[in-house]
């Protein structure tokens, strides 16, 4: 009975909404690790389009259980509006959605100090600032929301707190205490019933042979540690944080999946080695619909980075990896893939630690041959035309990772799960 972990591979988008609702089917338990509503994740299941930000893509399939675990922050606003959509839809969230007791809480004056980072492109929901608390030991969690008492006065000497500094950075924005008390305070109560020990639920999940899937927000290159720091996201949303994020051992989980796009794509500021700033950008925007599913934002286009999957496979130890919208290419004459990185003019076998090493990497191509052929909704690997055979051969052998499912859509069945590969004896 595998536990596997799914995450992204790249800077986020790479699909994992649709991999984790796909494969979802064959788990019992569906835990996010990490992150908040900055997350998007698109999930199309026939002619509806759901756009998933807390809670995890598992929700979809009737049955199963969806949690939120500890290692996120939570704006309950968010959460219930997200709830009652689904709701409205015909999900039985109440029956299907825990919540950690131990994540944490996002209040409007995160999203106030949010003002201090504005030079990263952040998502504008006060992800940083509240994991800021957490690590600062002053964060308010799920568990203090549930007791009105101790919530107001921990809120109140919270905002004291930020108000102060706030003031002294001219970011002030007025918060009526007393008005956002009584609406959290409401929210509690609509919560309460989802509440609890998700760590105890999980691990007694797996001690009844129940399979759990660890669905991680982001990407690797967005990780805390591991990503292009500052240029980052504030959780770890490599595999480490699936074991703090959801209290579960790294002995009771058996396999990582790695999803990536067919080539690449970042929000917001930072380095991008890869990134093809030419019409040919614009192109790939254009095809792949790469926009932001949260904020809207266009989405930088770039080629696929093999020195870059190394590094996020490495850090991950993955066993396989899902490659998406491999239609999105289908109509180039050729595609260049970076094959190595070079600075002065020598090959570089590390990822540089610094934002000012990665900005000076000078990707080596290789260009393949396209395909000029429709891959768009195949479900068989013998179907894909040659070319787009040996594109995806090379990906796996300069990487040294198995590929063990393609996408070639959207949708739940555009999909090609490789037979006898790595990822489909986990699944099994
Ligand atoms: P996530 O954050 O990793 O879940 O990814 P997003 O949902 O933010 O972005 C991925 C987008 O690509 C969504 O609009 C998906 O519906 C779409 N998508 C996923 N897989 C494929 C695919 O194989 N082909 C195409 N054309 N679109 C895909
Ligand atoms: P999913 O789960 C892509 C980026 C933001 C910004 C940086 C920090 O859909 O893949 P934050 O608001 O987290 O403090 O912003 O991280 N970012 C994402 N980029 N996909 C995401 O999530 C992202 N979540 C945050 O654009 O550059
Ligand atoms: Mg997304």
């Amino acid at each position: 009975m595998s536990n596997v972990v799914i995450l992204g591979a790249q800077w986020g988008d790479e699909g994992k909404g649709k991999i984790v609702d796909l494969f979802a089917d064959t788990f019992d338990v569906v835990i996010r690790y990490q992150g908040g509503h900055n997350a998007g994740h698109t999930v199309k299941v026939g002619d509806r389009t759901f756009v998933l930000k807390l809670i995890p893509s598992g929700i979809l399939r009737p049955g199963k259980i969806a949690v939120i675990g500890n290692g996120l922050v939570v704006d309950p606003a968010a959460l219930i509006q997200e709830i009652e959509t689904l709701e409205k839809t015909g999900v039985d969230v109440s029956g299907q959605l825990r919540i950690s007791n131990r994540a944490q809480v996002i209040l409007p004056l995160h999203r106030m100090m949010e003002k201090m980072s504005e030079a990263i492109g952040t998502t504008w929901r006060g992800i940083g600032p509240s994991y800021e608390d957490k690590t600062g030991r002053r964060g308010i969690r799920i568990a203090d929301l549930m007791e009105p008492a101790a919530f107001s006065s921990m809120f109140e000497a919270l905002l004291a707190e930020k108000e102060k500094i706030a003031r002294a950075l001219g970011i002030y924005q007025e918060t009526v205490f007393a008005q956002v008390r009584d609406e959290y305070l409401r929210h509690a109560e609509r919560l309460r019933p989802m509440v609890c020990d998700t760590a105890r639920l999980v691990n007694q999940a797996i001690d009844s042979g129940k399979r759990v899937m660890f669905e991680g927000a982001q990407g690797t290159m967005l990780d805390i540690d591991h990503g292009t720091y500052p240029f980052v996201t504030s959780s770890s949303a490599s595999v480490g944080g699936a074991c703090t994020g959801a209290g579960v051992p790294p002995t009771r989980i058996h396999g990582v999946i790695g999803i990536s796009k067919a080539y690449i794509t970042r929000v917001g500021a930072g380095p991008f080695p890869t990134e093809d700033k030419t019409e040919m950008g614009d192109h790939i925007r254009n095809i792949g619909r790469e926009f932001g599913s949260v904020t809207g934002r266009p989405r930088r286009c770039g080629w696929f980075d093999v020195p870059l999957l190394r590094y996020t496979a490495m850090v991950n130890g993955f066993d396989s990896l899902v490659v998406t919208k491999l239609d999105v290419l289908d109509d180039l004459a050729e595609i260049p893939v970076c094959v190595e990185y070079r600075m002065d003019g020598e090959e570089i076998q590390e990822m540089p630690a610094t934002c000012r090493g990665i900005e000076r990497i000078q990707p080596v191509y290789e260009k393949l041959p396209g395909w000029n052929t429709p891959t768009a909704g195949l479900t068989h690997y013998d179907d894909l035309p040659s070319n787009a055979k040996d594109y995806l051969a090379f990906l796996e052998t300069e990487m040294g990772v198995e590929v063990g499912c393609i996408s070639t859509g959207p949708e739940r069945n555009q999909t090609i799960l490789i037979p006898g590969s790595k990822l489909a004896k986990l699944l099994a």
